[in-house]
């Protein structure tokens, strides 16, 4: 016979065990989706900072419009992940209030160098987005989520536009941006290490 103690250990610790339980299957299905919604939370919130730090920029000139469109369409994008948060009792990131604020910079300080390196700060960061959505369209597929159909469609959707996005800053001439490379490199860089960090903090 097991001691209580031995026992208590032995549940705690087997993999075995853990793995053979419907209830873990469903907690560590349940971490992986919660990860997955808690960076695009953040993601799609520093995303709609950008485009209001560049639109204090650009507001009454020709360009005011064209990111003002992008905007909307990132509020429905974070209104959509707001909600899968409070449904499903999600924890949203912890650094919620530093993306605030970086995102605003980004677009802002983006915006004052011009309107190319504006747009190529769109192409950097809706390109990382983009290839972010693709991963988590993969996993959701390959995990067998079939219950998750519908944010597999809306997470693809949300992909399609970014993309869009994305052929908005090449047209309005991205490319065209002083240190172009160079500066795409570091968003980029700045971009994987904020999805990083919110898939764990
Ligand atoms: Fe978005
Ligand atoms: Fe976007």
């Amino acid at each position: 016979m097991m001691s209580r103690r031995t026992f208590v250990r032995y549940m705690s610790s087997s993999p075995k065990w853990k793995q053979n339980s419907p209830l873990f299957a469903d907690k560590e299905s349940k971490a992986v989706l919660d990860k997955m919604i808690r960076v695009d939370h953040a993601g799609e919130l520093g995303a709609r900072q950008i485009y209001a730090g560049q639109l204090a920029i650009f507001r009454g000139t020709s360009l005011e419009p064209v990111i003002e469109e992008m905007a909307e369409q990132e509020k429905k994008h974070l209104n959509a992940f707001n909600r899968l948060i409070s449904e499903r009792r999600v924890r949203p990131t912890a650094m919620m209030p530093v993306w605030r604020v970086a995102g605003y910079a980004l677009g802002f300080g983006s915006a004052l160098v011009g309107k190319e390196a504006a747009m190529a700060c769109t192409v950097a960061v809706e390109e990382v987005i983009a290839e972010h959505y693709n991963d988590q369209i993969r996993q959701l597929h390959e995990k067998g989520f079939e219950k998750e159909e519908p944010l597999r469609e809306m997470i693809k959707k949300f992909r399609d536009e970014e993309l869009e996005h994305k052929d908005i800053g090449i047209e309005f001439d991205a490319e065209m941006a002083p240190m172009y490379k160079a500066m795409s490199q570091v968003i980029k860089a700045g971009c994987h290490a904020a999805i990083y960090i919110s898939e764990r903090v």
